[in-house]
């Protein structure tokens, strides 16, 4: 059995499952509901119940107080009846705090020569709110902070799921790949960054990836898919060779799943045996979509792709307005600069 959630003022609909807790759902169907801990004590999931009622299955949440009579606190409440909660939905990144926080380092995994695939742990109980394509800040020993996109997509926070490239003489990357060991206690500032999917609009995507930029746009494209959008979305991944193509089956899986998706790897310096697009990968979006007029863009990694890319895409008619980026810039200024953007 399940039961059915009206948001207001948003208008949105969603439905619960038997047991469920509401923020559950919500955050399953891509609802963006606003939440802190998740564990019933900071207050940040609040709701005005407007109609129907709810019980607490783990009884009732720390931070409900007595005279809480028509408030529901989503991340513990789950229906009794079909829903209408009113309550401010996320729609930008403004709207989520950032946190500042421990983190454990949950598993470690090499994708090739110099990317690691890194899995965080948030302490039990916690879960981290962010949009699809936003980054974090590990802040290290000496203060310093280094930034890292999030490439898991909100539906899917188990862990907080990071692409990491060797830079060599990183601070760092050196020592992540020199044996970092897994239960690895690290700090973390989060959520932080403009770079997230604009859901509202209609216009097909650009998607354009440079080396590990294909991590926000994994969150971007695995959020978009989990909410149901149909516009088209064209993935560009530009690496040197084949083997930078970290996660190769990833987006193959998607094309073959997604008839709105389409997938294009470029090599800029190619192995022998390659069949596929060569080049920089911002002329082939333009060999591809001439004109730009009616799309948006996103794109993330090496400054200097971004910086080529901002300026062929505007003359081939982008507006400014739709082109969205985040520039990997290395070392600790570049992160100190971008916080809270
Ligand atoms: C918003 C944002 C999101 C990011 N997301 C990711 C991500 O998802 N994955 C990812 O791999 N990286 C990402 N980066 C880049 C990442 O933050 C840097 O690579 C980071 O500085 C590496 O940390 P480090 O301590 O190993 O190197 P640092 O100690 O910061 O760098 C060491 C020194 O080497 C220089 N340097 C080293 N290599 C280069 C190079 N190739 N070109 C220019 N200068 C260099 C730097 O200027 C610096 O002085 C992101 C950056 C930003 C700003
Ligand atoms: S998210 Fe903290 S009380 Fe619900």
């Amino acid at each position: 059995m399940s039961f059915k959630v009206q948001v207001e003022p948003s208008g949105h609909e969603f439905s619960v499952e038997s047991g469920e807790r509401i923020l559950d759902a919500a955050v399953r169907q891509g609802i963006n509901l606003p939440y802190g801990c998740r564990n019933g004590f900071c207050g940040d999931c609040q709701a005005s119940l407007t109609k129907g009622s709810v019980d607490y299955p783990d009884g009732i949440p720390p931070v409900m107080a007595d005279n809480s009579e028509g408030i529901c606190y989503t991340c513990q409440a789950v229906p009794a009846s079909d829903l209408a909660i009113e309550v401010v939905e996320i729609a930008r990144s403004k709207d989520i705090p950032i946190r500042t926080m421990p983190c454990k380092v949950d598993r470690i995994e090499r994708l090739n020569e110099d990317v690691i695939r890194l899995y965080l742990k948030l302490p039990e109980g916690e879960r981290l709110q962010f949009l699809a394509g936003q980054y974090l800040n590990f802040i290290l020993k000496d203060g310093s902070k280094r930034a890292f996109s999030i490439a898991n997509a909100p539906h899917d926070d188990d862990f907080i799921e990071l692409h990491i490239r060797h830079v060599s003489g990183g601070l760092f990357t050196d020592l992540l790949f020199s044996g970092m060991e897994e239960k690895t206690i690290m700090r973390i500032e989060a959520p932080l960054g403009s770079y997230y999917l604009r859901e509202e609009s209609t216009k097909p995507i650009i998607l354009m990836g440079g080396g590990t930029g294909f991590a926000p746009l994994k969150g971007i494209i695995e959020h978009a898919f989990q909410i149901g959008i149909q516009r088209p979305m064209h993935l560009y991944w530009g690496v040197r060779s084949r083997s930078d193509l970290y996660l190769p089956e990833l987006p193959q899986r998607w094309a073959a799943e997604h008839a709105n998706f389409n997938y294009i790897p470029v090599l800029s310096e190619p192995d022998d045996d390659w069949r596929g697009r060569k080049g920089w990968v911002h002329e082939a979006v333009i060999a591809d979509h001439p004109d730009l007029s009616d799309h948006e863009v996103y794109m993330s990694g090496p400054p200097p792709m971004i910086e080529a890319g901002k300026k062929v895409f505007l003359s081939h008619g982008l507006a400014g307005e739709e082109l969205y980026s985040d520039s990997f810039e290395y070392g600790a200024a570049a992160a100190k600069q971008k916080t809270g953007t």
